[in-house]
C-alpha cells in the first residue's frame, strides 16, 4: 500500500472509524473526574439501548462474542446441546457456542439475501436443538414469525442493525435474548464493546448471577465481561449518531440500486427496505480476489464479507451449502460509510463498471 499522504487523502475506505470531537471532551472529562472503570454513562447507556432495542434487561459486555456466550449460558446450553447457526458468519459466533461445550450445527443461508434459511433449520431440528442464533446480516431485514413458530428458542444477533426495527418492531426483541457487538467498525461503532438484552425475567436473572462475583462465604464461578464507563461513553454518545446514519446508509444504497444496472452484477436488493445497509453486497461474475485488487488500484476498499464458512474452519467439507459457498465466492461489500460523499459514489459507480 502506497502511504503517500496525498495518495491516501484519495482511497475510499469501507468504513469510517473516526470520533466526533465531543469524544474527546468527554473522555478528557472521565480522564479528570477518575471514573474510567465505573460512572454514570454505564447507566445513560444502559437507558439508551432499552430505548433501542425495546427491552428490558439490558447487560452490557466487553464484545459481541462475551454476549452470546451469557445468552447461550442463560438458555442453559451446554454439552449435548445443539445450536442452529448461519454458516456464513464470523468465527467469533463460533467461539461463543465453543465456549458453552455445546455443539453448533451449521445451516445455509438463503439465495435471495444473507439471512438463515427457514427450510434448513427445520431439517437441523431434533432433540438435542436447544437455541437457533439469528443474525440480520449486513442488516438485511427479514420476517422472524415463522422462525418463532419453530418454538426453540431464538437469539438475535443484531451487530449489523442496532436500534432498527422490522415491521415497526425492534430487532433484538423478537426471540427469547439479542445480542449486539459495538466493537470497531460495527453499524454502533464505539470501538469495543457489546450488550446481550432481553425482556424475560428469567433469563435476566441468570444473567446477573453469571456476571457477579461470588460472595465472601461462597465461591461461585462468574463473567467478568463488564464494559467500563469510559467505553459506554463513547458508545452512548455515538448513538446518538445512529438515526441520521441510517437515513444516510439507505440514500447511498438507493444510489447504487438505481445506478448500478451493469448486467453483469447481480443485486439482492430490489428497494431500500430490504436492508438496513450495514454492508451493500453486489455479487460479481468471477471470485472475488481480481475485483477486489481492480477496485484497490482505483482507491476503493472493498470488503470480502466471510472468506471462511464456519463448517469448513471447522474442518466439515463434506457439508454442502450451496447459497453459503456462492456468497463466499462472490459477494462483494462495496463501501457504504454514511458519511461518502456523491463523488465518491461516483468514483465507486465507474469503477465497479470498470472492474467488473
Ligand atoms: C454478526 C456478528 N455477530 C457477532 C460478532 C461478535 O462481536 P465481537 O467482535 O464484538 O465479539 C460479530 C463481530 O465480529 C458479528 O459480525
Amino acid at each position: 500500500m502506497n502511504s503517500s499522504p496525498e495518495l491516501n487523502k484519495n482511497i475510499i475506505l469501507q468504513y469510517d472509524t473516526t470520533f466526533s470531537p465531543l469524544n474527546l471532551e468527554i473522555i478528557s472529562k472521565i480522564f479528570s473526574d477518575g471514573s474510567i472503570s465505573t460512572g454514570k454513562y454505564q447507566k445513560l447507556l444502559k437507558e439508551k439501548l432499552q430505548k433501542l432495542t425495546g427491552c428490558k434487561y439490558i447487560f452490557l459486555t466487553n464484545s459481541g462474542t462475551t454476549g452470546l456466550h451469557l445468552a447461550l449460558m442463560s438458555l442453559g446450553i451446554s454439552t449435548r446441546d445443539e445450536v442452529i447457526t448461519p454458516s456464513y458468519l464470523c468465527e467469533q459466533v463460533l467461539n461463543s457456542i465453543s465456549f458453552t461445550g455445546g455443539k453448533p450445527i451449521f445451516v445455509d443461508i438463503n439465495s435471495d439475501n444473507y439471512s438463515i434459511n427457514l427450510e434448513e433449520i427445520k431439517k437441523s431440528i431434533n432433540n438435542k436443538t436447544k437455541a437457533i442464533i439469528v443474525p440480520y446480516l449486513y442488516g438485511d431485514t427479514f420476517s422472524i414469525s415463522e422462525l418463532k413458530e419453530l418454538n426453540i428458542p431464538i437469539i438475535e444477533d443484531v451487530c449489523h442493525c442496532t436500534g432498527c426495527s422490522v415491521n415497526k418492531k425492534q430487532v433484538g426483541s423478537l426471540g427469547e435474548i439479542g445480542i449486539t457487538s459495538f466493537g470497531e467498525k460495527k453499524f454502533l461503532d464505539g470501538g469495543f464493546g457489546g450488550a446481550v438484552f432481553t425482556n424475560n425475567a428469567d433469563l435476566s436473572k441468570k444473567i446477573e448471577v453469571l456476571l457477579s462475583h461470588s460472595n465472601p462465604r461462597k465461591y461461585t464461578k462468574n463473567y467478568d465481561y463488564h464494559i467500563p464507563n469510559i467505553i459506554a461513553a463513547i458508545i452512548y454518545e455515538k448513538s446518538f449518531s445512529l438515526k441520521n446514519e441510517i437515513k444516510n446508509r439507505k440514500k447511498i444504497a438507493k444510489y447504487y440500486i438505481n445506478e448500478l444496472k451493469n448486467p453483469k452484477i447481480s443485486l439482492r436488493y430490489a428497494n431500500v427496505l430490504d436492508s438496513f445497509f450495514y454492508r451493500f453486497m453486489i455479487d460479481i461474475p468471477s471470485t472475488k480476489t481480481s475485483f477486489i485488487k481492480k477496485m484497490r488500484s482505483k482507491g476503493i476498499v472493498c470488503g470480502v464479507g466471510i472468506n471462511h464458512p464456519l463448517h469448513e474452519l471447522v474442518g466439515d467439507y463434506r457439508k454442502k451449502l450451496p447459497n453459503t459457498e456462492f456468497a463466499v465466492n462472490y459477494s462483494v461489500a462495496l463501501p457504504i460509510r454514511p458519511n461518502l460523499t456523491e463523488n465518491e459514489l461516483n468514483r465507486i459507480v465507474i469503477a465497479v463498471n470498470e472492474s467488473v
